[in-house]
């Protein structure tokens, strides 16, 4: 195995809070170790282009609290090409770089995987996604800092919503995961929460809500991610309308809020510490795996496993939604 003496970084895919953190720590860490370090702006398209700074200790001065990705982002199609995919290691070639530090997703992780099985570098990935649907960490970068986003905006939701006595169907990311939107929706009290692993189930939602006005609510927070089999929080709007013509109903889309802002803590904490144990991974000899954190404990679990979805819905937490709201 060949000594890792220069590392490249970049991002990629949808940005999340936490990013800057992580791209922190590798680069603290990489001079620790005295490596060498190489950012890669705008993810794959970047490496295809060759758009490489070098990067120090002041590079990364002042940026753990701000969110977004100081090297920007891409979901690059070029790099979706065999022919793309060579141009990137070629640049990796030209510029002498021995291992590179990925912070992604899951399409990320899918494209690492076959960009591995064509070209020899070593590589480690750091899971981030909003959307915390990766397999190998408990929680993925920017998950935390999404959901208290999120949850904030609702709590917002909910007053206006009381003075009015109205139904809100509120939409938050999560195309198909509903982390998100199970997390939230626990933290805001809602009375129902629609999630895309599962087949919305109208009929239940129709019962959950007149239990609701029954019970005299004056309020009540349908949460929707994105992803949902119904086709999302206005569709879902229009088929409850149809049936409650009587009652008052909004619709708000939190959107990509959700993805913006200053980091929590705990995403804060997550990208330093899996910062630090990607680069230590690399030195190890690591490649084709994504570092995370189960249990408090570092872990490295390869891109073929992180990539499969854990689609289980969480059973636990839709009980205790719906005895907590009912
Ligand atoms: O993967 C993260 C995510 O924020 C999803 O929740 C959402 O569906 C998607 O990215 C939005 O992507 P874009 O920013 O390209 O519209």
């Amino acid at each position: 195995m060949k000594s890792i003496k220069k590392i490249a970084i970049l991002t990629s895919g949808g940005d999340a809070p936490g990013l800057n953190a992580a791209i922190r720590a590798v680069v603290r860490s990489a001079i620790f170790y005295n490596l060498e370090v190489i950012g890669i702006q705008r993810g794959f398209e970047g490496m295809i282009d060759g758009d490489f700074v070098a990067m120090d200790a002041s590079t990364v001065s002042n940026i753990i609290q701000r969110g977004g990705t100081i090297l920007k982002s891409s979901r690059s199609d070029l790099f979706k090409t065999k022919k793309g995919r060579a141009a990137a290691f070629k640049q990796l070639e030209k510029n002498n770089i021995d291992g590179v530090i990925i912070l992604g997703g899951d399409g990320t992780f899918a494209g690492a995987r076959v960009f591995l099985s064509e070209h020899k570098i070593q590589c480690v990935g750091i899971p981030k996604t909003i959307d915390n649907d990766l397999f190998g960490t408990d929680f993925t970068i920017g998950y935390d800092t999404a959901v208290n986003t999120a949850m904030t905006a609702i709590d917002k939701i909910r007053d206006t919503a009381e003075s009015h006595n109205r139904l809100f169907f509120v939409e938050v990311m999560g195309r198909d995961a509903g982390y998100i939107a199970l997390r939230t929706g626990i933290s805001v009290g809602a009375e129902a929460i629609i999630v895309p692993e599962t087949r919305t189930d109208i009929a239940h939602l129709v019962s959950v809500l007149e239990s609701g006005w029954n019970r005299k609510k004056s309020s009540m927070i349908v949460v929707v991610a994105e992803g949902d089999t119904a086709g999302g929080a206005f569709k879902i709007a229009d088929i409850m309308k149809k049936k409650f013509p009587d009652y008052d109903m909004r619709v708000c889309i939190l959107g990509h809020i959700q993805r913006g802002g200053s980091p929590s803590c705990a995403d804060r904490v997550l990208g330093s510490k899996l910062g630090m144990a990607a680069i230590e991974g690399l030195l190890k000899g690591k490649s084709n795996v994504m570092v995370g954190e189960i249990n408090q404990k570092i872990v490295y679990t390869p891109f073929a496993k992180a990539v499969k979805h854990n689609m289980e819905v969480n059973k636990s937490m839709h009980k205790l939604m719906e005895i907590l709201s009912s």
